[in-house]
């Protein structure tokens, strides 16, 4: 038997992003921070939060449609979603709720949880499917609203986080754009990042009790993860252009997932990647977490900086802690 169409391809992008804009000047407004602050030490100058009614699934299904038509295929196509989400709006998963709105009814639904690199490790999870030959048309959703597990009177965190989604679809195909990935995890420095369930005691009989459901606002050791993405993303990256027989000079574009304009040029300047090369959005959206990277994705294709065959190099990191790379080449 002849295998084919088991390449992998990146077909189509979308992105949404909450109404409600947020400026460092407001913000500081609320907290004792500032703009300078901010701006200097993150690069971040606003960004978008979703009200309380609004959902993860909601700005999910909009980012997805808008990819799923860029691809050109219909919603009855799609074999697979899955959401990269570490913010569901029922801790069951919400990808099912994605596959009612957008009308999906071939396709089998779930959520995958890897905090700021949830969309890299679902596009290595959805290249799995696809080269093993299972599934054709799988669409991948980054989309997380940390506004809501976000202490607002902690300024070493809230100042950080802003909402949004966004997707891609991956579809079978005879040559492979997906060039190379490498994928991490370390669970020892797990303490740095959390958005932990809060032990509150429910007893319900003499000898035993239960735990309520609550969760701790996010915290995090800013100065770890700082350490750790400047240091571990670049190795990642390095291993994964070795395995897609790559120099870092063969590539278009690099983008990270956006959480701090310093990890960003910091990286950038390790791998020896030019500035011009990187993209970067967070002045306006601040770290969407797992919507991240294919937010910036969707927008440099849309204004049409990313062109059909360019080289992407695409890193997350985060909670977890996590990290990974994944380098493919746009479009068919
Ligand atoms: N406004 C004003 N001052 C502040 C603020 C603020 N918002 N936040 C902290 N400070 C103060 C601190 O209290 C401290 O004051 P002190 O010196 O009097 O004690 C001073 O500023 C310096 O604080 P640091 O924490 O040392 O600041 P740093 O330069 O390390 O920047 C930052 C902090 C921006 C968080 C940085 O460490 C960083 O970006 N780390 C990586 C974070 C990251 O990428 N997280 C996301 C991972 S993605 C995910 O999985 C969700």
């Amino acid at each position: 038997m002849i295998l084919q169409n088991l390449g992998v391809a990146i077909t189509g992008s979308g992105s949404a992003l909450p109404a409600n804009c947020l400026d460092n000047e407001t913000l500081s407004k609320l907290v004792d921070t500032s703009d300078e602050w901010i701006a200097s030490r993150t690069g971040i100058r606003q960004r978008r939060l979703a009200n309380s009614s609004q959902s993860v699934s909601e700005i999910a299904s909009i980012a997805a449609k808008d990819a799923i038509a860029m691809a050109g295929i219909s919603p009855l196509d799609i074999d697979l979603i899955i959401l990269a989400t570490s913010t569901a709006d029922d801790l069951f998963g919400s990808a099912c709720q994605i596959q009612t709105q957008i009308g999906a009814t071939n396709a089998v639904a779930f959520d995958l949880t890897a905090a700021c690199s949830g969309f890299v490790f679902g596009l290595v999870t959805a290249a799995q499917f696809i080269r093993t030959g299972v599934y054709q048309n799988v669409v991948l959703i980054g989309g997380d609203i940390l506004s809501r597990w976000v202490d607002w009177q902690d300024r070493s965190t809230c100042v950080l986080f802003g909402d949004g989604a966004g997707a891609v679809v991956i579809q079978a195909t005879e040559s492979d754009r997906l060039l190379g990935f490498e994928i991490r995890s370390d669970g020892t420095q797990n303490n740095c990042l959390n958005l932990s369930y809060s032990p509150e005691s429910q007893p319900l009989t003499p000898g035993i009790e239960v735990g309520k459901g609550n969760f701790k606002p996010i915290t995090m050791n800013g100065k770890e993860v700082y350490r750790f993405a400047v240091q571990r993303v670049p190795e990642v990256i390095d291993k994964a252009l070795f395995r897609a027989n790559i120099t870092t000079e063969q590539v278009d574009w690099l983008i990270l997932h956006q959480a701090n304009q310093r990890i960003l040029d910091a990286v950038a300047q390790r791998l020896n990647i030019p500035s011009h090369k990187v993209i970067s959005n967070l002045a306006s959206y601040g770290n969407t977490s797992a919507a991240s990277i294919p937010i910036a994705l969707d927008e440099a294709v849309r204004n049409g900086q990313i062109k059909t065959g360019d080289t992407i190099v695409a890193s997350g990191f985060g909670a977890g802690l996590t990290w990974g790379a994944a380098i493919f080449k746009w479009g068919i």
